[in-house]
Parts: C-alpha cells; sequence; structure tokens
C-alpha cells in the first residue's frame, strides 16, 4: 500500500470517501479550501482512481491537529487507517510539531480504538459538542522526535 500526499485537485475524491464514511460529510469546496492553505496537508491510498483511506492535518506552530480520517468501508480493517494516520503525523513531526490533537464523538468505538493503539491518551472531554447530543473526546498524542512517538 502507498500513502500518497496530496493536494487540492483531490478535493472531488476526498469529498467522494467523506461521504462514504460520514453521516455530515465535507463538500469538495471545504477540501479545496482547506488544502489552499499553507499550514494543512493531506494524505491518501488511491486505487482505480479512487481514494479508499485518507487524512487531513493541520500544523500551527508545535502543535498539530488531525481533522478527518477515514478509510472506504469495504476496504476497512487492513491497516490503511493506522498507515495514513501514521503518515500524518509524520509529516507534522517533520515540520515541528511536538503535540498532536484530535477530537472524536464518545461512540465512535473503531476510531478510539485507532487512536488508542496509534499511541493517543484521551487528555478531555467537550460536553454534548456533536448536534448538541454526543460528546467529544479530546485526544494527545507527543511526537518525542523524528520517527519516534509516545503517548
Ligand atoms: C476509524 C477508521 C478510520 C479505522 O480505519 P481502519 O483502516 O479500519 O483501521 P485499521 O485497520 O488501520 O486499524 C488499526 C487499529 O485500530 C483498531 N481498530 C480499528 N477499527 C476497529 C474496530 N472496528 N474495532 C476494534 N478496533 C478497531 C485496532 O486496534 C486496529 O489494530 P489491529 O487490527 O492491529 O488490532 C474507520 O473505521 C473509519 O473510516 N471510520 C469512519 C470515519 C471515522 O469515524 N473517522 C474518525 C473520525 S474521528
Amino acid at each position: 500500500m502507498i500513502v500518497e500526499q496530496v493536494a487540492a485537485q483531490s478535493a472531488e475524491r476526498m469529498a467522494a470517501l467523506h461521504e462514504k464514511c460520514f453521516d455530515h460529510p465535507w463538500p469538495a469546496s471545504e477540501f479545496a479550501s482547506l488544502l489552499s492553505m499553507t499550514s494543512t496537508r493531506a494524505f491518501a491510498v488511491q486505487r482505480d482512481g479512487c481514494h479508499i483511506a485518507l487524512v487531513l492535518v493541520r500544523i500551527a506552530a508545535d502543535e498539530a491537529e488531525i481533522l478527518t480520517v477515514g478509510v472506504d468501508p469495504a476496504e476497512r480493517g487492513k491497516g490503511l487507517g493506522m498507515a495514513v494516520l501514521e503518515r500524518a503525523e509524520q509529516a507534522v513531526a517533520d515540520l515541528g510539531a511536538i503535540s498532536l490533537f484530535l477530537e472524536v464523538n464518545q461512540h465512535n468505538d473503531p476510531a478510539r480504538a485507532l487512536y488508542t493503539r496509534a499511541g493517543y491518551s484521551e487528555i478531555g472531554r467537550r460536553p454534548r459538542y456533536y448536534r448538541g447530543r454526543d460528546d467529544a473526546l479530546i485526544f494527545r498524542k507527543t511526537l518525542l522526535e523524528r520517527g519516534q512517538t509516545g503517548a
């Protein structure tokens, strides 16, 4: 599997995959807008001209944030989610990030399992953050140095 860095030209393909992954997907215009910023990076695994896994990350000084991660439902459980996440971590570490943050719905068990397995720790909670119902859990991972990570 090859994880590639992708740019704004991928916005339509990113939106198509996002739609398969989320109840409230982002439109292609949102991906295009985010990817036009120098602070964001996107990585994807492609097959037959489609994205089957993606991650979007934003860096600000020595902190970075995973904005979204998703894998085609037909391709889950094969390590793709972990692969794109690790690629994003490496990219922001190379750019000087020390801490990486993300938010996840309290009921999203697969994502919570992925982040825990990847070495993230739960550090906080935003009550009723998602549409006034579900809590958002805040996870953080400390990036020690290039190629090395720790909770
Ligand atoms: C979360 C998501 C990205 C995981 O992608 P994936 O490619 O299936 O994950 P991987 O195969 O790389 O799994 C890596 C690890 O995560 C954990 N994991 C992933 N899915 C899991 C599941 N359904 N149940 C339990 N553990 C799971 C496992 O520990 C797994 O490692 P292991 O197989 O060695 O035990 C995928 O389920 C997805 O796209 N969900 C919808 C979008 C979403 O919720 N994104 C996150 C928003 S915050």
